[in-house]
């Protein structure tokens, strides 16, 4: 672990042990101290620090709200054999997903395909995390998903906020490749991002925020003190037609709930996520030459000419970079982001000497 001007930098094993303590204090089983800290440092490893262990701070205060369960799992409440349903109780999205997730997998190797509904569980963090996990099994997915009762966004056309920041994501596999991934929240930013600009003092792109009064504004603290703004969504009205079906399509139709007076939370530290998640084994369509396909697109793409300093990628790959480049050089975390997850360590149960010593 080492300082670096405004940052810690801690290696991922360093950071994998830490946040497995620091779980284990609080109560948490092993395998769910593991499954929590597999999480969180595999988002940092990817670059989206936004959804890493910068969130631990929040679930602390959310097992004090009582809104997050510790040692809770999935249960399945309908198994319709190529659609499985379970309610999340609150657990950890880190062990609720991985359970669902994996049922659905084990679904989909035997049907070639399969639909899962979670709801009710506490956030699932980074997406991209399970359509990895899918795309690791030999898998397709989609996800969506809906925050309920957490409105951060606002609607093209309206001026205050009024659902999440409802995440869509796609897998593609490639055999000895990393997958094709698409992964990201249908604000034009992730709220993470906001509070990781936030601590770091800095602003955020333009035509990202509102603030109390529906005026843009580039500064994150409307997202972080009152009185509150709104993120808008990417993309207009197509950000916000997308964020509309995660609403209905990963809220409702997971058996959760959407967005709506009598669904407010009342509180950002209860983040309840729903996700629906289609898996399709590629291996069942009759396109033997899907891969070479993929890949003659992909070098057609890159062939245009660069119109700028940015390199082109494909989806995935910017995660990618991240991750070979922070597994070499570890993970860099700012040190108002670090002091807020050592109080969280502290009030997890972990020894203040223990504490002291990743300072
Ligand atoms: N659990 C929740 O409630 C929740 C809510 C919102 C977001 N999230 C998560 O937050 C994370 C961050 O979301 P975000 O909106 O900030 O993501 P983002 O804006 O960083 O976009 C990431 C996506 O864009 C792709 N990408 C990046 N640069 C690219 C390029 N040059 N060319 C092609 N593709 C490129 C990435 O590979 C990835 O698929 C995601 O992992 C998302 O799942 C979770």
């Amino acid at each position: 672990m080492n300082s670096a001007g405004s940052e810690r930098i801690l290696s991922a094993s360093e950071l994998q042990q830490f946040v497995e303590r620091l779980w284990r204090c609080a109560g948490s089983e092993e395998r769910e101290a593991r499954l929590i800290a597999d999480h969180l440092v595999s988002a940092n490893l990817s670059g989206h620090d936004s959804h890493g262990v910068g969130m631990i701070p929040t679930y602390i205060r959310s097992i004090a709200g009582g809104y997050l369960k510790i040692n809770q799992h999935a249960r399945l409440t309908k198994d319709a054999g190529a659609v499985l349903t379970f309610d999340g109780q609150q657990a950890f999205g880190q062990v609720a997903a991985r359970e669902a997730i994996d049922a659905g997998i084990e679904r989909a190797a035997k049907l070639g395909l399969a639909a899962v509904g979670l709801h009710n569980a506490h956030h699932i963090g980074r997406i991209g995390f399970w359509a990895e996990a899918c795309a690791r099994a030999g898998f397709i997915s989609f996800h969506f998903v809906n925050v309920t009762g957490d409105p951060m966004v606002a609607p093209f056309g309206g001026s205050d906020r009024r659902f999440g920041t409802n995440p869509f994501c796609a897998v593609f596999p490639r055999p000895g490749q990393a997958p094709l991934l698409l992964d990201f929240a249908t604000s034009a930013i992730a709220f993470g991002k906001t509070r990781v600009a936030w601590h770091k003092g800095a602003k955020v792109p333009d035509n990202a925020l509102i603030d109390s009064e529906g005026r843009g504004t580039r500064d994150p603290a409307v997202m972080h003190e009152p009185p509150y703004g709104a993120l808008l969504p990417f993309g207009q009205h197509k950000g916000y037609a997308l964020a509309a079906m995660c609403e209905i399509l990963g809220g409702a139709l997971s058996g959760g709930r959407t967005t709506y007076t009598e669904t407010l939370q009342g509180s950002h530290d209860a983040i309840f996520n729903c996700m629906t998640t289609i898996i399709l084994d590629p291996q069942a369509f009759d396109a033997p030459q899907m891969q070479d396909e993929a890949q003659a697109f992909i070098d057609w793409v890159k062939a245009s000419p660069q119109s700028g300093e940015q390199a082109i990628q494909v989806p995935g790959e910017w995660e990618e970079g991240n991750r070979r480049r922070r597994e070499q050089h570890g993970i860099p975390i700012d040190h108002s982001s670090w002091r807020e997850i050592l109080a969280a360590a502290l009030e997890a149960g972990m020894p203040a000497d223990e504490v002291e010593r990743y300072r």
